[in-house]
Formats: structure tokens, sequence, C-alpha cells
């Protein structure tokens, strides 16, 4: 008996490791690549770099020139996330390029990339593709306002204190949404971003007093070329895939020097950073669907014009590890023919399975239009990843023997065709019981 218990418990034990192993506290794998000048160089993000260690991820500290070092290998990624904490690199590994980068990323792979004043080509190039355009070499951020603060009068500048970022509420956790929060400590140089890019979001700028202009220069020279809440800092983009990248213009952001500085959430500001991009939040997934008439509950093969249909969803997010319920009010149904015919916002309803799964429901009824159809539930949301479920459906016309016997707009027609009749009866009796017509006698007298 105690034997048995002991299998039982060892066997329970191995299942809950081998569970572990597979959960990855991200959701898209656990091993980081992550390139430094050199490899000493990786000291002076030990906070950083621990951190994602201690969050269960597998670090594979790379030298800039290590030319083994390759994103994919035939076509296959070699790690999850790359973490590009050597800007200044004119060349990345085994010679990578943009295009390795942007085949990476294509490959769902997430980046965390880095620059600074002296930004290489590449780096440029490759923000470039993603709508971050980087200021001229040799310029950086400069604030005389908000910086660092040292004791003596020889404060740095261009130890811009940022903040507090804007809501960026799923990348960024609910304590930057407060006004006073502490400022984000940023040495870098600046980016432009195009607001209205939907998969661009800003998650750090500049404040009314921050500019952009070449190191050294007085600023009565004309030479700013960004200033104030245009002035990107940190933007973070999410592909259609939904793969996610970071750019920070800054590496040293990400520094031990800037986290343990005192009066500053850089720490707060890394991990939320590294979170989002790495997988571990805001992920929004949908583990089933399913549609069928509301009539008989089964799903036929095609289904008839006007039919009433019932479709439903289900929605998780992943934070903290886990899954859970995505609740929200704007999950929307659209049944679609070239232009959508029914978009309807579903109800939230009982889940099967509450503990990480949120139902969506909608009584639909179909168009009166036969065709093929394409239900679709397509939600997008500013930092969550995309859902686009997509279900191709046959909408046919009723069969000669389904239609209605009467129409009701038809009545019209019906009554006409009866006040015919009867108006012929009725004409025809009057013609044939009527009295004989007294023209006859005029005639006979006429002929008299
Ligand atoms: C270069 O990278 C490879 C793997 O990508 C690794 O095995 C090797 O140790 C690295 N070389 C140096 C000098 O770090
Ligand atoms: C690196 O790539 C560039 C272009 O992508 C090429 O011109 C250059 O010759 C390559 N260098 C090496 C050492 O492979
Ligand atoms: C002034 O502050 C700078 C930067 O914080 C420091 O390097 C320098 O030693 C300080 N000088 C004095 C006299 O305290
Ligand atoms: C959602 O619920 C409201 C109120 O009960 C109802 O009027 C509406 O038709 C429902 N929406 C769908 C798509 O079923």
């Amino acid at each position: 008996m105690r034997f048995l218990t002991t299998v039982a418990v060892a066997s329970l034990a191995f299942g809950g490791a081998w569970l572990g192993v597979v959960e990855a506290k991200s959701v898209s794998g656990d091993r980081v690549l992550v390139l430094v000048p050199k490899v000493e160089a990786a000291k002076l993000y030990s906070q950083f770099l621990d951190s994602l260690t201690g969050r269960g991820f597998d670090i594979s500290v790379r030298a800039a020139t290590n030319t083994s070092v390759a994103l994919q290998v035939d076509g296959v990624r070699t790690y999850d996330h790359a973490v590009v904490l050597s800007p200044e690199s004119k060349k990345l590994g085994a010679n990578l390029s943009v295009r390795d980068f942007v085949s990476f990323v294509d490959d769902g792979g997430n980046l965390v990339l880095t620059a600074s004043s002296e930004l290489s080509e590449l780096g440029r190039k490759l923000a470039a593709r993603f709508g971050v355009e980087y200021e001229r070499r040799g310029t950086a951020v400069i604030d005389h306002v908000a910086h660092l603060r040292a004791i003596n009068d020889t404060s740095d500048h261009t130890l811009v204190a940022a903040g507090p970022p804007k809501t960026a509420a799923p990348v960024l956790s609910k304590q930057f949404a407060h006004p006073q929060s502490n400022p984000v400590y940023f040495k870098g140089i600046a980016h432009k971003y195009e607001p209205s890019n939907p998969m661009l979001i800003s998650v750090l700028t500049g404040s009314r007093t921050t500019y952009s202009a070449p190191i050294g220069s007085d600023a009565n020279e004309g030479a700013i070329s960004l200033s104030g809440k245009a002035l990107g800092l940190v933007s973070v983009f999410q592909t259609r895939n939904n793969a996610r990248v970071a750019f920070s213009g800054s590496a040293a952001l990400f520094s031990d020097a800037l986290l343990s500085q005192e009066g500053g959430a850089n720490k707060q500001f890394t991990t939320d950073i590294s979170q989002w991009v790495l997988q571990e939040k805001a992920v929004l997934r949908e583990t089933a669907h399913r549609h069928y008439l509301a009539s008989t509950g089964e799903r036929p093969e095609h289904y008839r014009i006007s039919n009433e249909i019932v479709y439903e969803i289900d929605l998780s997010v992943y934070h903290d590890d886990a899954w859970h319920p995505y609740n929200s009010k704007d999950v929307q149904f659209e049944a679609i023919m070239l232009d959508p015919y029914i978009r309807a916002t579903l109800n939230s309803t009982e889940s099967t399975d509450p503990k990480t799964t949120a139902t969506y429901h909608g009584d639909i009824k179909l168009p009166d239009r036969y065709g093929t159809f394409t239900f679709r539930v397509n939600y997008k949301r500013t930092g969550y990843s995309n859902v686009d479920v997509k279900d191709t459906v046959g909408i046919w016309p009723l069969r000669h023997d389904e239609y209605p016997r009467f129409l009701s707009a038809a009545y019209p027609y019906y009554i006409s065709s009866l006040v015919m009749a009867v108006g012929f009866l009725a004409l025809c009796a009057a013609w044939m019981w009527s009295a004989e017509p007294k023209t006859k006698r005029t005639t006979k007298q006429k002929s008299n």
C-alpha cells in the first residue's frame, strides 16, 4: 500500500514537473539569445538578465562578434526571443542582415532592440522596417529640466527622467498610469513614430521640455529636430502573426546603473516591457468556437436562408503564468460575403470552464440571401494578440417544398384576384338577371 502511494506521488510529481517544463512562463518558448558587444559586457545588465533567468528563461549570452550565432538554421528558429544589447556593432553574429531579423519575426520570434547615439546602420534599417525612424547619428535626447539630478551641479542633461509614460494599458502595469509615478531614466537617441499606426504602441515619449539635438550643440542653433510628445523614446510593435518587437532608444535603460537608481522606475519598466515582448502577458487566444441551428442544436452541412443560429466563441488571456478568462464587452461576430451582412456584438454567457475561458454567445438570424458566407470574429485590440477566427459556411436557398404556402407579402395579389373573380361573377349575374332593356321598344316604335 505504502509502495503504491509512493509510486502515485512520484508519478504525480513527475507529471507536474513535466507539465512545468512544457508550460514555460512564456507562451512561445523560453530560449533567449542575448547579444552584447563582448561577453563580459553582460555584467552591465546582470539585474535585467537575472530577472529573465528568474522568470524561467534559458538565456544564451553571445558576443556580437561570434560568427556562429544564427537566428534560424534551415528556416527553423534556433531561439524564441532575441535581445540585442549591442546597438553599435556593425555586424551581428553570422553576418545577420535586416532580412534575417525580419524572417525571424515572421516566423514568430520576438525581439528587443536597443539603440544609442552611435546606432549602427543595421539597427537603423531594421527599425525603419517597422515604422520607427531613429534620429541622425550623433544626436541625443536632452532635457534641461527633467533629468537625473546629481548632488553637485554637474548633472548630465542627457540622462533624461521620462515619464510617467503614456497609459499603454496592457503593455505597462497599472502603476505607470498614476501621474505621480516614478520617472524612467533614459540615455540615448530619439525616434519618430507614426501615431496612427495601429501596430505600433508608443510606451515612453518625451515631455514638453525634452528635445533631440546633436551632442554638444547649443539648443538655440535650430538644431532641434524633434521635441515633446512627438519624440519617441520606447515603442513596441506587434505584427499580424502576433510576434512582438520592442524599440528602446537607450540600451542604458536596461543597465544595472539605472535599474538600481533610487527614485527611478526602470526596474518595473524593463520588467513590464520584457514580459510583454516575450509573450508573458496580454496574450489572447481562442480555445474553441461553434455554431449550430437554434431549433435543433445541430450543425448542418449548410444553413438555409433566414435560419436562426447560435454562435459561440471561447476566449482566454495569458498572464501571471496561467490562462484566465478574457472578459470584454466588444467581441463582435460578422457574417461576410464580400461585405458584412451581419455585425453583432456578442454577449458573455456562462462558460464551460470558468477558470480559464470566457464564453461569448450570439443569437443570430442569417440574412435572407444565399451564397458562401464567412463567419468571422476578428478581434484586434491595442496591446493584445490578434484573434481572427473564420469559418466558411454555405447558405442555401429554400427547397421548392420548403416555402410557406401563403406569403404574407403576396396578400394584395391574392385579394386582387379574388376581387377580380367576384367582380366578374357579379357582372355576369347582373347581365343575366337584369330586366329587358327598354331600348328594344324604342327601336320598335321607330320602325313603326
Ligand atoms: C559562439 O556561439 C556558439 C553557439 O552559438 C557557442 O557555442 C560558442 O561558445 C560561442 N563562442 C564564444 C567565443 O563565445
Ligand atoms: C555580410 O553581408 C553583406 C551583405 O548582406 C555582404 O556584403 C558581406 O560580404 C557579408 N560579409 C561576410 C563576412 O559574410
Ligand atoms: C559630481 O557628480 C558627478 C556625477 O554624478 C561625479 O562623477 C563627480 O564625482 C561629482 N563631483 C563631486 C565633486 O562630488
Ligand atoms: C445580447 O443581449 C441583448 C439583451 O439580452 C439582446 O438584445 C441581444 O440581441 C443579444 N445579442 C446577441 C448577438 O445575441
